[in-house]
């Protein structure tokens, strides 16, 4: 399928690990110029591996650099947006991948302190609305582009596991449809994505939490813990991949999806099924 995205810039958030670096190179394989954002200082050594991995020749290479950034710093976060403006010249599509949990197992919600929620709302929710407030002039320069939210399926079903965590996706996902709204005049499409279960250190993160407090009998390795829970709430019984989620955003960004905005769209194999 051609997506018909080769040479248009995209930024990825939290580009530097797990489902965010996996949306990056897919953007990358399809042609894209990639500027991946994120807080880990090993981003610039990352987007040289995503360039030298791709296979492609230096002189026929799509840019791919990386920007340290933390995007709970919002001056930060529009200096960094300039400067890949600046730098890049027009940007077609952002996609917000960044995210964190708490680190604390919150069931029940009395399990954790409201202080424990600060960090996981700054840069869950805050984030977001710095990264939009930083990059919506920017899109809107062209008469197309999209931007694409990283939320979750804990925002769609109240999730008791982490609630700072699954309140602050539900916020994602509300913004998302405002923005959708607010920026379907400049042809610029928003969606969100929310994936089910996917190994990545943030999950991993999760299974730590609940196994730290468990006494040692209940103790269980997160490939146990994890894979019953994949075979307990997921229909089709499989983890999701990152590679599964950046076939999603990829297709969102491109012309073929150019119908599909203010979505909420689960790669979750059935997690979460409306009705
Ligand atoms: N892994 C899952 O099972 C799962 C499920 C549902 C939703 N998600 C969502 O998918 C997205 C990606 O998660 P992941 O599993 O790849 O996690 P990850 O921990 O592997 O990657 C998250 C990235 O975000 C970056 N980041 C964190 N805080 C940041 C900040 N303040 N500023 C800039 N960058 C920051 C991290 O450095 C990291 O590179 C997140 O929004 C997450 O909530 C993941």
């Amino acid at each position: 399928m051609n997506l018909d995205l080769h040479g248009q810039n995209v930024a990825i958030i939290g580009g530097g690990n797990g489902i965010g670096l996996a949306i990056a190179e897919e953007f990358y394989r399809e042609g894209c110029h990639v500027a991946l954002i994120d807080l880990d200082p090993a981003t610039p050594e990352t987007a040289e591996k995503v360039r030298q991995q791709s296979g492609t020749t230096e002189t026929d290479s799509p840019r791919c650099e990386g920007w340290v950034t933390d995007i709970t710093d919002e001056s930060a976060t529009h200096s960094t947006f300039q400067a890949i403006h600046h730098e890049w010249g027009d940007l077609r599509h952002v996609v917000i991948a960044a995210g964190i949990g708490s680190g604390r197992f919150g069931f029940p919600f009395w399990n954790m302190k409201p202080e424990d929620w600060r960090r996981v709302l700054d840069v869950n929710i805050m984030g977001v609305v710095h990264v939009a407030h930083a990059c919506h002039a920017i899109l809107q320069q062209k008469d197309f582009g999209s931007l694409t939210l990283l939320a979750s399926v804990a925002g769609q079903i109240g999730s008791q596991t982490d609630p700072p965590y699954s309140a602050a996706k539900a916020a994602v996902i509300n913004f998302g449809q405002c923005m959708a709204k607010d920026l379907a005049p400049f042809g610029i499409r928003v969606n969100t994505i929310c994936p089910g279960m996917v190994q990545t250190q943030l999950n991993r993160s999760v299974w730590q939490a609940w196994n730290d407090q468990q006494p040692d009998s209940e103790k269980r390795s997160y490939e146990d813990w994890a894979g019953e829970k994949v075979s307990n709430v997921v229909p089709l019984q499989r983890w999701q991949t990152p590679q599964d989620i950046a076939n999603l955003a990829v297709f969102l960004a491109s012309s073929r999806g150019q119908n599909i905005t203010g979505q909420t769209m689960n790669v979750d194999g059935g997690f979460v099924m409306h009705w």
